[in-house]
């Protein structure tokens, strides 16, 4: 495996692979979410390139950039183990100048859910794939299905700026337990990680009344709302797969979006119906 920190080097020494490369942009501190997003690009590409950026402007001010978890030599293995051809592991000065142009999220689908509150994430986020995706100037891209808003967004921003490069949505992994894998669930004590069991309990539970026959967006909302009690909610959302909001659930075009606080730590969770 080839290591790169210089965006150039990269640029330069990538033009000349003539496979098909697939892209997997991380934040590190990979776990068994990321390492999907590989073997799927292992098994649809012949050449795979991993980055790993703590992407500053994604993180707000008073946000957790400075303590966000890193382990450069683990992920290294990780990435040589699966198989992966280039890893990127740039700073933030090999990203960034200090006078820079940014993309801006779109007023409605960028600024509501995680948008909300976290404003201004998005565009952090969208910059810098955007950054990602001129560097690597990949075929395919891996995103997972987790960060719903996100993937939605980076689909958005490839269709609106006519990009080439093809999204690929990845299912969610989740611990045995069923909690999603972030790797901000490093930062749940063992008291928060069981407490945090309740966002995938919601789900399943909208699941249970979707199987059998209840559509009605209020009514799921209200069932959920009380299994997560007494954590705090930041949003449970049903939206179509557009991202506009629904009255009636409609199988194959819908998804159902959680994003609470347990203790400091935000998670987010969703199922695609
Ligand atoms: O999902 C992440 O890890 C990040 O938001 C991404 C897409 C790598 C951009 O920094």
């Amino acid at each position: 495996m080839k290591i790169f920190s210089d965006a150039l080097e990269l640029k330069t020494y990538l033009k000349a692979i003539t496979k098909s490369i697939g892209f997997v942009p991380t934040m590190g501190a990979l776990h068994d979410g990321h390492l999907s997003l590989i073997k799927a690009a292992k098994k649809e590409c012949e050449f795979v390139v991993v980055s790993i950026f703590v992407n500053p402007t994604q993180f707000l001010e008073g946000e957790d950039l400075q303590k966000y978890p890193s382990n450069n030599e683990a992920d290294k293995r990780v990435c040589t183990y699966a198989g992966v051809d280039v890893l990127f592991l740039p700073k933030a000065e090999d990203i960034y100048e200090s006078d820079e142009i940014t993309l801006i999220a779109p007023p409605i689908r960028g600024y509501v859910l995680e948008g909300a509150t976290r404003p201004g994430h998005f565009n952090g986020v969208l910059t810098v794939v955007n950054k990602l995706f001129n560097i690597v100037n990949p075929d395919y891209a891996y995103f997972g299905k987790k960060d719903a808003q996100q993937l939605h967004l980076i689909a958005l921003m490839v269709k609106q700026l006519f990009m080439s490069v093809k999204i690929v949505p990845i299912d969610t992994v989740r611990e045995i337990d069923g909690l999603a894998l972030s790797s901000r669930n490093i930062y749940l004590s063992k008291e928060e990680h069981k407490e945090a069991l309740k966002i995938s309990r919601s789900l399943y539970e909208a699941s249970n009344m979707l199987r059998s026959g209840e559509l009605e967006v209020q009514k799921i909302k209200e069932v959920m709302k009380k299994i997560l009690e007494p954590l705090e909610i930041g949003y449970i959302e049903i939206l179509n797969y557009e991202f506009e909001v629904i009255d009636e659930i409609e199988i194959g075009n819908t998804i159902i979006l959680v994003e609470v606080i347990v203790g400091k730590t935000r998670l987010l969770d969703n199922i695609w119906l």
